[in-house]
C-alpha cells in the first residue's frame, strides 16, 4: 500500500485515535512550534490540520500540502471551522510544487517521522523558505531513554512496516545535510518529542543576515 493510500485510510479516524497522545505530548510542542511562526506560512504534512488553531492567526497566509487527498479534506473542514483561509494541495513534501524563497515560515510536525527521507524533506522545505525564513519543526524521535528506545526498536520492526514510520529517527541531527543550520532546539521528558528551528545556510561569501 503506497503512504498516500495509507493515510487515506487513517484520516477518518486520526484525531480520535491520537487524543491520548494529543493532550500529553503533541500540543505542548504544537504550540511551541505556533510561537515560532510568522508571515507567509506553509505547512507541510497537514494531516488533519491541527496545527492550525495554534498558529493560523500568528500567519499572514496559510498554504498546506499532503499527501493524501483524505487529509486534505479533514484540513479544509478544520479550517472552515475555524473560518481560516487556507489554499490546500496534494504534493510530496520531497517535490514542493512553490517557486524557491516562496514563505517566511514552513512548519512541519509529526510528519519527517514518516516520509521517505527526512534530508530530501528538509532540503526541499529549506528552497521554498525565503532568506531569513524559519523552518519549524516538532517530531517524536529516538529517546534518550533505554526503556523508551526498546519500545520505538519494537515499534520499528511492526508498525513501521506498514504506516511507513519510523520511530528512531532523530531530523535534527540531518538538518545540516539539508544546507540549513539549527538556530533554537528543545527536547521534552526522555525526549520522545524534539523540537527545532532551521535557517537556510547563507551561500558562501554572502555577506551576514
Ligand atoms: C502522522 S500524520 C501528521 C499530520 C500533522 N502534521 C500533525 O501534526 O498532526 C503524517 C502526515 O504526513 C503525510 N505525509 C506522509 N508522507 C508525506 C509526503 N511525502 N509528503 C507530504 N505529506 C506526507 C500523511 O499523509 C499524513 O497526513
Amino acid at each position: 500500500m503506497s503512504s498516500a493510500a495509507y493515510w487515506d485510510r487513517e484520516a477518518a479516524s486520526y484525531d480520535r485515535r491520537t487524543a491520548f497522545l494529543e493532550r500529553r505530548l503533541l500540543a505542548p510542542a504544537r504550540a511551541w512550534a505556533a510561537e515560532r511562526v510568522r508571515g507567509r506560512t506553509l505547512e507541510v504534512a497537514i494531516g488533519t490540520g491541527a496545527n492550525l488553531p495554534y498558529y493560523a492567526a500568528r500567519a499572514t497566509s496559510v498554504t498546506g500540502v499532503d499527501l493524501s487527498a483524505e487529509m486534505l479534506a479533514a484540513s479544509a473542514r478544520r479550517a472552515a471551522d475555524l473560518d481560516v483561509s487556507i489554499e490546500l494541495l496534494r504534493a510530496d513534501v520531497a517535490a514542493l510544487p512553490f517557486e524557491p524563497a516562496s514563505f517566511d515560515t514552513v512548519l512541519c510536525t509529526f510528519a519527517l517521522c514518516g516520509v521517505d527521507d527526512e534530508r530530501a524533506a528538509l532540503r526541499e522545505m529549506g528552497r521554498v523558505l525565503r532568506p531569513g525564513g524559519r523552518v519549524v519543526v516538532a517530531d517524536h524521535v529516538v529517546s534518550s531513554a533505554a526503556a523508551f528506545r526498546l519500545l520505538q526498536r519494537l515499534l520499528d520492526a511492526t508498525a513501521a512496516r506498514e504506516s511507513g514510520e519510523h520511530h528512531r529517527r532523530r531530523p535534527v541531527l540531518v538538518v545540516p545535510d539539508a544546507g540549513l543550520v539549527v538556530q533554537e532546539q528543545e527536547a521534552g521528558r526522555f525526549r520522545l518529542v524534539e523540537r527545532f528551528v532551521a535557517v537556510r545556510q547563507p551561500a558562501p561569501g554572502a555577506p551576514p543576515g
